[in-house]
């Protein structure tokens, strides 16, 4: 399996990931815009097509301290419990690590077991619950991990 750098040529199966994944899809337009954003990075998994793909976005927390934000991440359902998703994390980390250090933030639904436990396994800890942080009025769990600089361990 191989990680690389999105380009907007990989948009359509980013599109059909996404949509096979959740049940209010991110429009291909609104996953397109990242690709203009300069703090955002696009990763995606290929096995050689892409099977998997990784927003996230360089940005500070309120307390100022800068956090590598993961927005969306998604593994095509036939390619499941694979290593994609650990790969596209993994390199995330080499990133947060290369900027000095870095917070990796991400926001589950409550509901949302397999990816609750999938940051569980990568050393993600829950440190707060955000009441109606949905459009549908769900709740998300803020989990996070830090990075370390010159470190591929959690601290
Ligand atoms: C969550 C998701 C990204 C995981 O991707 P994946 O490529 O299947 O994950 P990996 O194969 O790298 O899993 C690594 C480990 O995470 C844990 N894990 C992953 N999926 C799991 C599941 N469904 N149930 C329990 N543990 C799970 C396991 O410990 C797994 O190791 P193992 O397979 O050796 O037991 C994938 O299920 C997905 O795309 N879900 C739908 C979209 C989504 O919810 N995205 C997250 C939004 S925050």
């Amino acid at each position: 399996m191989r990680v690389r750098r999105a380009t907007l040529a990989d948009l359509p199966p980013i599109a059909a990931i996404e949509k096979a994944s959740f049940p209010d899809p991110w429009p291909a337009d609104f996953l397109a815009a990242y690709f203009d954003d300069r703090h955002a990075l696009v990763l995606v998994a290929e096995v050689p097509c892409v099977v998997a793909f990784l927003i996230a976005r360089d940005e500070f927390s309120r307390q100022r301290e800068r956090v590598l934000h993961i927005h969306d991440l998604a593994v095509t359902p036939a390619h499941r419990r694979r290593g994609a998703a650990t790969a596209l994390l993994a390199e995330l980390t080499a990133i947060a690590q290369a900027l000095g250090g870095r917070r990796i933030r991400i926001e589950v639904r409550v509901d949302n077991e397999s990816a609750r436990r999938f940051y569980e396994h990568h050393g993600f800890q829950v440190v707060r619950r955000l009441a109606r942080y949905y459009d549908d009025g769900g709740a998300a769990l803020r989990m996070e991990r830090r990075i370390a600089a010159g470190s591929w361990l959690p601290v």
